[in-house]
């Protein structure tokens, strides 16, 4: 199913766009990277915007910009793969969020029962179906539900105030 909701609603009044970007910029986020793959075609972009939404049943959201080359094989396949970085895989995390087209070279990585890579060696791997699509402005989130993950001990990559960082105080 997908629900539209009409950001540019006349009647509410919204903040400054810098004001907003600014105060966001002071969450803590975990950095993912987010996989799937369309007709044959794999392809990747890292990503913050993710949460849980239920345990019961698993479901998380992401969030990705309409613009991005990842949205419409997103959409296409309804299946996607989130990844969560180790604090040591910033590499990965620049790889993912610029335009290569060989984004996969060099990777370790397995391809799930839906053709999608399943990236190695990372913290937390959460491999989802997507059940809901809601467009916000010039966004999609994408509700998915969890059919298989994966975690390891090692720490995870954040992303503060436009840079990654270790988390402190172990
Ligand atoms: C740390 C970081 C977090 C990001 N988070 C998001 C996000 O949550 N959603 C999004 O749409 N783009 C996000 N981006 C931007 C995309 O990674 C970037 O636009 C990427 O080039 C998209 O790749 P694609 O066009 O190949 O899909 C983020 C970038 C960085 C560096």
């Amino acid at each position: 199913m997908t629900i539209h909701v009409d950001a540019a609603e006349p009647a509410l009044p919204s903040m400054d766009n810098g004001a907003f970007r600014s105060i966001m910029r002071t969450m803590v986020n975990g950095v993912t990277v987010i996989t799937t793959s369309h007709e044959g075609h794999m392809h990747g972009m890292t990503a913050t915007a993710f949460s849980s939404v239920s345990a019961d049943p698993p479901t998380v959201l992401i969030v990705l910009n309409r613009s991005t080359r990842t949205h419409p094989l997103v959409s296409a396949s309804r299946h996607f793969v989130v990844h969560l970085l180790s604090e040591d895989q910033i590499e990965l995390g620049n790889r993912f969020a610029g335009k290569l087209d060989d984004q996969f070279d060099g990777i370790s990585y397995t391809i799930n029962e839906h053709g999608i890579p399943v990236i190695d060696g990372v913290v937390a791997t959460l491999e989802c179906e997507t059940v809901n699509e809601l467009s916000v402005g010039t966004h999609t989130i994408f509700i998915g539900r969890v059919l298989r993950g994966s975690r390891s001990q090692t720490m995870p990559l954040v992303y503060h105030d436009g840079s990654y960082k270790a988390v402190a105080g172990r």
